[in-house]
């Protein structure tokens, strides 16, 4: 049986006015600090934006990044490439840790997706670089918006296990259902 924040987690991308605490920012970047990462390396850094001007920037960052303007916070998850060879892994768990524990919280959150994606004539992560003073080393994974959410979505379904999605010693196929 999954977890309570596993399943209660959902993408929210609406947001109150409300601001989420200092505390509950700490409790959101501990868990990310929890992650699993090649070789034990926590290749990953944090990058908290709770500024007006930048959040509104981040808004327009990508096609599909506008709750970034609305949310409370956003957190840039970063990786050092010299670090670890596997530092999308590492910031990608990471940052599924930080969306797991906004929903512990009652916080809504979305990823926002960076690494390959468009800011008007340039790549949103060079885009991104620049606007923040990231370091060429650090890869940037995607970003974590969040807030108290202003809409609400029902936990996914029991039901939505998918059994031709598993496969016992060796693929077996996709089935009927594929
Ligand atoms: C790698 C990845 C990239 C995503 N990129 C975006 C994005 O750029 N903007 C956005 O609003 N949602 C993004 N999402 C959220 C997905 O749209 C969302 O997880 C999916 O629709 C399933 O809904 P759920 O999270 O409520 O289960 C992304 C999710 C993942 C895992």
């Amino acid at each position: 049986m999954a977890t309570e924040p596993i399943k209660a987690r959902r993408t929210i991308r609406k947001y109150t006015d409300e601001k989420v605490s200092d505390e509950q920012i700490r409790d959101l970047l501990l868990a990310a600090m929890y992650a699993p990462s090649a070789w034990g390396k926590r290749s990953w850094q944090f990058i908290v934006v709770d500024d007006e001007n930048l959040k509104k920037e981040l808004g327009e960052l990508t096609s599909y990044s506008a709750q970034a303007g609305q949310a409370s916070i956003d957190i840039i998850v970063l990786a050092d490439k010299n670090i670890s060879s596997s530092w999308i892994e590492d910031a990608s768990i990471a940052a599924e840790h930080i969306n797991l524990e906004a929903a512990k919280l009652g916080l809504g959150s979305s990823w926002v997706q960076i690494r390959g994606m468009i800011h008007d004539t340039m790549d949103a992560e060079t885009y991104l670089r620049n606007l923040l003073g990231i370091p060429d080393n650090f890869g940037i994974c995607c970003m974590i918006t969040i807030g108290y959410p202003a809409e609400e979505k029902p936990p996914h379904r029991e039901v939505e296990f998918t059994s031709n999605k598993v496969h016992l010693n060796g693929f077996s196929g996709l089935g009927e259902a594929a």
